[in-house]
């Protein structure tokens, strides 16, 4: 079913995803189609099948299809919602230290070009509980929080927040909220009416396992009006007026390859029929992996597992015993962790692993998806008690 490298114990689904063999190949479909005849494609086919997929998409993430646009990536929905916020100097832009450092660098760049400020609030790990979150993130809250950028699941922590509270409480103290769900689709069940955030970001090359490049900007209709795309096109002077001018513009910004989004109807059936409970059986399923994974590294490094299971969905962080970090691990930062390339060269182990400023320290994350195996993490543990100077069984 998947086209991952059997010479690969693959443990990071969390930063690219990966995409099921009969995913890809609905994508050559689509991309045979557009090829046959490029301008019957883009002029008279495209609208409709995107209009389809649309529907299919707001049923699974809960919401008004009218309500949904596609961006490439959740980096490019957090960018969008940014460029659009009419800022004031003095105003203040709240986010948390486990943000994704691209979004945050998002917001810094808002920040700067209006006089703005960026405002993190620490939120520790470990934790006990997803209060701590809210108190540490309603607590940064001052009369200038004019906008807050919210993770749905931490990047570096692979924490579940708690959305629905923050939400209400950062709009009970006027601020308008930004959850960014990179994770969110496929990873923990979505109803985003219910949630009510003023936007939500969230990408299906993660955890639906659709082709890179397939993610989406929850827009509801009372912030349409003030959202423009990143890309102004033709939508800017279109005078249709069977669409709005919010649809027109997002649905095109120029020639692209639309095939990932194209296939994100079969991605999210090929995923449900892994099991047969369908998605939620997918997700439960990932999850209890995920904690199994936590429970028997935490054992073998001699660590205390760092946050609730109630806050743990498809990824598990820990941390590494000895607070000495490498270089970051995320694309852009300049290299990967000494420790993560040992664990690929010499035990063919993907895994990430980075320092993360906020608590000063060195994580490993793991991710459980449908082609993980308790073994893999019995695999990582080995190569850890080998490689990871200071961990209990290195010592044991
Ligand atoms: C919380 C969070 N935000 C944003 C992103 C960026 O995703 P993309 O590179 O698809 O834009 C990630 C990627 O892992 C993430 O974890």
């Amino acid at each position: 079913m998947w086209t991952l490298d059997p010479a690969i114990t693959f443990l990071n689904h969390g930063s690219f995803g990966a995409c099921p063999t009969a995913v890809l190949e609905e994508q050559s479909r689509w991309r045979a189609r557009l090829e046959a005849e490029p301008v019957r494609f883009f002029m008279r086919e495209l609208e409709p099948a995107m209009d389809a997929v649309r529907t299919r998409l707001g049923a699974f993430v809960g919401c008004d299809p009218e309500e949904l646009v596609w961006v490439s990536n959740a980096t490019t929905g957090v960018n969008t919602v940014l460029r659009s916020l009419r800022l004031k100097p003095g105003d203040e832009l709240l986010t948390t230290d486990h943000g994704y450092n691209a979004c945050t660098n998002a917001l810094a760049f808002a920040a700067d070009q209006a006089q703005a400020k960026v405002v993190v609030a620490a939120v520790p790990f470990p934790l006990a509980s997803a209060d701590e979150v809210t108190r540490a993130v309603l607590g940064a809250v001052t009369p200038h929080t004019r906008f807050a950028l919210i993770d749905h699941i931490t990047s570096p922590t692979g924490l579940i927040f708690p959305v629905e509270a923050l939400t209400r409480g950062l709009q009970a103290r006027g601020v308008e909220v930004m959850i960014d769900g990179a994770h969110g689709p496929g990873m923990v069940p979505l109803d985003l009416r219910a949630l009510g955030a003023d936007w939500y970001t969230g990408n299906l090359h993660k955890w639906v396992c659709a082709p890179k490049g397939a993610g989406f900007l929850h827009v509801p209709r009372a912030r349409q009006a003030a959202l423009r795309p990143l890309v102004i096109s033709h939508g800017a002077n279109a005078t249709r007026t069977d669409r709005s001018r919010f649809r027109v513009e997002f649905d095109w910004t120029g020639t692209a390859d639309p095939t990932p989004w194209l296939s994100v109807p079969q991605a999210l059936a090929t995923l449900e029929q892994c099991e047969p409970g369908g998605w939620p059986e997918v997700m439960e399923k990932n999850r209890a992996l995920a904690l199994e994974a936590r429970a028997l590294l935490a054992r073998s490094l001699g660590v205390k597992v760092p946050a609730p299971e109630e806050m743990i969905g498809a990824l598990a962080a820990l941390p590494l015993p000895g607070r000495e970090a490498g270089p970051g691990a995320l694309p852009g930062s300049g290299g990967l962790d000494p420790l993560q390339n040992r664990l690929f060269e010499e035990h063919q182990i993907e895994v990430p692993v980075f320092a993360w400023p906020g608590g000063g320290q060195r994580l490993i994350r793991v991710a459980a998806q449908r082609y993980n195996r308790r073994a893999d993490y019995e695999r990582l543990a080995r190569a850890l008690g080998k490689e990871a100077p200071g961990s209990a069984s290195n010592q044991g």
